[in-house]
């Protein structure tokens, strides 16, 4: 017969247990809210590895791979993200031996894991047994099992089977001391089922937004082409992708974005509430794709540890080397999302693509494109993927090593990169991106833009990138925030095509300039407000009196250009293109006119001192970036914003700060060595030199100064 403890020693017991997991919860959520120390390190070295498919491979090759990547001076992998079928074959059946087996491997070598929540794939015995949980397409037929996100995410029996794997998986790694957190399923997004559950849900969401029907016919505009609803049933899928007779409805569609992106903000909750309870010293993550805009990734982002997200530079110069501009853009919008640091969770490793692939990195490239991210708050490292696989759809979307499974030259390079972190790691501690710039991102902006573009070859990236190079070219960091933001610690705000525009958020903008800030605007600024409908003031609204001016008129240009004249702050000869306000001054200084019938007498681009600040408007499109680039100057100038470096084209400066340091990286992303000027006396990290007044970069080279 046991002996039984007294009751009270029994409740001082589990009272203490409480108090540890409830310290330990604290202690880790107290970490995550000081940017960029969350999870930071192992032994005091920052998580550099590799998403790793043992499921790929021989068992028999298993230690060889881990014992490979130890070697290049990895120490962390992420797991397990498509295994459903593998870890539940069955319903109800689970089996985790063969990632117990890998775990104990990684633990030989001292390496640890990141698992996913495998729900991005269905097993084929859900789709079979459950054909409802496959997503419906606008053709009211459901997609045929056999790809990737499939499934619907309104059905119940989906989000069960879900939280079921989830909470069994979890279970079973909780004490695990080889896990250290969790990225939820893969890349949320692309999913758009339209099956009468997900209808009832937004009728559902709709009924919780609006409260009445008359609400929401108000809110919709129904009044127009007699679409005024009755009941709450009535409410059908509007869909902004087919022909004008079509259900498009520009209201109904951004409320339809809003709803489905919270779907997966949902079903991620469910996911994290489980991890949460189980596993509470783990962190959670999720793989973001930068500046995919299908979702709100702010939402996204609220319920995570962090951000990560996954880095695939060359799509945007697919076959030419170039600069990297959109490999920073994206990485300022996720270190935005959180206002903190992130992990680069899938990191190019090789030539990509399915059908076709790409040009390979160049040598120096690997590394090149990682201190890319590491210069703008990424504080872990993860190739995508270890080694090739041979098989299925993504054959040719190349890892470190090939299909040969031998560690060559991009596996060296990795390595390499590996050896330089770790010089630099004890001074990247505790640092961070602090910008004095912010440039207001807005997913709500880019859908509404999507069914409704105005002038042709409006895109609300293009807009921010004619501002956002011409920063990278000047050497200065940018944050990205979202509108609702906190903006009184920026002395610069840029808002380009900021076109959905609430009263709160104009007003904020106003008083923002009123109190000192510098601010910028231009084209299809604030012309509609939250519920997708034109304001029915002239334009900019409530910002005319900050901007001081008035837009009674615009028009698309497609074919045709305008010259403009430019007044003294600029030099050179510029165009107008795409689109054009017809701006009126009224107590605004006319940076540039139009300089052409039958525009002459508007402004085009205007500069305004309103109470201790500045608003600039920029109403058209200039199609020389020169343009944008002296712009920018004058911009800094009245912010009183100046770089610490002028960097040569081509090569990029970013600065992180924290704990009394500034780690100035300077980026090579040309084919060519660079002559940089940098301050004289300063240790660079890598080499271990004094610099003195400029500093030589090899092709693709990096550098990083201690300041
Ligand atoms: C990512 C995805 C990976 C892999 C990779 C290459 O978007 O998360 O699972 O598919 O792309 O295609
Ligand atoms: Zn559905």
């Amino acid at each position: 017969m046991s002996k039984k403890e007294p009751l009270s020693i029994q409740i001082i017991i589990l009272f203490s247990i409480l108090l540890v997991l409830s310290f330990n919860r604290l202690l880790f959520h107290a970490q995550s809210n000081s940017p960029a120390s969350i999870a930071f390190t192992l032994d005091g070295k920052m998580y550099i590895g590799v998403d790793y498919y043992p499921e790929h491979w021989p068992q028999e090759r298993w230690e060889y791979d881990i014992q490979l990547m130890k070697e290049a001076g990895f120490n962390v992998v992420r797991l397990a993200e498509f295994s459903w079928i593998l870890l539940e074959p069955r319903e109800g059946y689970f089996e985790f031996d063969w990632l117990d087996k890998v775990l104990n491997l990684l633990n030989k070598y001292n390496m640890k894991a990141i698992l996913g929540t495998p729900t991005a794939v269905m097993p084929a015995w859900v789709a079979r047994k459950y054909p409802e949980t496959l997503a419906m397409k606008s053709d009211g037929t459901r997609i045929i099992w056999g790809g990737r996100k499939n499934n619907c995410f309104s059905n119940g029996t989906y989000r069960l089977l879900s939280e079921r794997i989830t909470q069994a998986m979890v279970a079973h790694f909780a004490s695990s001391s080889i896990v250290i957190g969790w990225q939820t399923d893969n890349e949320f997004g692309d999913t758009d089922c339209r099956c009468h559950i997900c209808l009832s849900e937004f009728q559902d969401w709709l009924r919780n937004k609006y409260k009445t029907l008359d609400a929401l016919n108000k809110a919709w505009g129904t009044h127009f082409w007699g679409l005024k609803v009755q009941t709450w049933a009535e409410i059908t899928i509007p869909d902004s992708r087919t022909g004008k007779w079509a259900i498009s409805n520009p209201s109904a569609c951004l409320d339809w974005d809003r709803f489905t992106s919270w779907l997966n903000v949902r079903f991620q909750a469910d996911q994290v509430k489980i991890i949460r309870e189980i596993c509470p010293n783990h962190f959670i993550t999720h793989n973001f794709m930068g500046l995919y805009s299908g979702l709100n990734y702010y939402e996204l982002a609220k319920d995570l540890d962090f951000v990560s997200w996954d880095n695939y530079p060359f799509f945007s110069n697919w076959n030419t080397p170039g600069i990297k501009y959109d490999a920073s853009f994206s990485a300022d919008v996720m270190r935005g999302l959180k206002q903190q640091n992130f992990w680069i969770m899938e990191q190019t490793a090789g030539p990509f693509g399915w059908g076709t692939f790409s040009r390979n990195p160049r040598p120096g490239e690997i590394r090149n494109i990682c201190f890319q991210q590491l210069a703008h708050g990424a504080d872990a490292q993860i190739w995508f993927r270890w080694r090739t696989c041979t098989a299925g759809r993504e054959q040719y979307w190349h890892g470190l090593l090939g299909h040969d499974g031998k560690p060559l030259r991009r596996y060296e390079e990795a390595k390499q990169t590996a050896l330089d972190y770790r010089k630099i790691e004890k001074y990247i501690a505790g640092t961070t991106v602090k910008s004095e710039i912010a440039i207001i991102y807005d997913y709500e902006t880019i859908w509404a833009l999507s069914y409704q573009q105005g002038y042709e070859g409006n895109s609300f990236h293009d807009a921010i990138r004619r501002y956002y190079n011409a920063f990278f070219r000047a050497g200065i960091n940018v944050d990205m925030v979202s509108p609702e933001a906190d903006l009184s610690k920026y002395k610069l705000v840029l808002a380009p095509d900021l076109f959905i525009l609430p009263d709160p958020i104009a007003v904020k903008l106003d008083d923002y300039i009123k109190k000192g800030g510098v601010f910028l605007t231009d084209c299809r600024f604030g012309v509609k407000n939250e519920n997708n409908i034109c304001h029915d003031r002239t334009l900019p609204g409530l910002l005319s009196d900050a901007l001081g001016i008035q837009i009674e008129e615009y028009e698309s240009l497609s074919e045709i250009e305008y010259k403009l004249k430019v007044n003294d702050k600029f030099s050179g000869s510029f165009t107008a293109s795409l689109y054009s306000d017809w701006i009126i001054s009224n107590d605004a200084e006319i940076v540039a006119k139009y300089d052409e019938w039958p525009v002459s007498s508007y402004a085009a681009i205007t500069r305004n001192k309103y109470g201790n600040g500045i608003g600039w408007y920029v109403g058209t499109v200039i199609k020389e970036d020169a343009f944008y680039d002296q712009l920018i100057k004058s911009l800094l100038n009245d912010a009183g914003i100046t770089p610490f470096v002028q960097p040569p084209n081509g090569v990029e400066i970013s600065v992180r700060e924290g704990n009394g340091r500034k780690l100035l990286f300077i980026i090579n992303h040309t084919e060519n060595k660079q002559i940089v000027p940098v301050p004289t006396g300063k240790i660079e990290l890598l080499s271990q030199s004094k610099t003195i007044d400029t500093i030589e970069l090899d092709i693709l080279g990096v550098v990083v100064l201690i300041l």
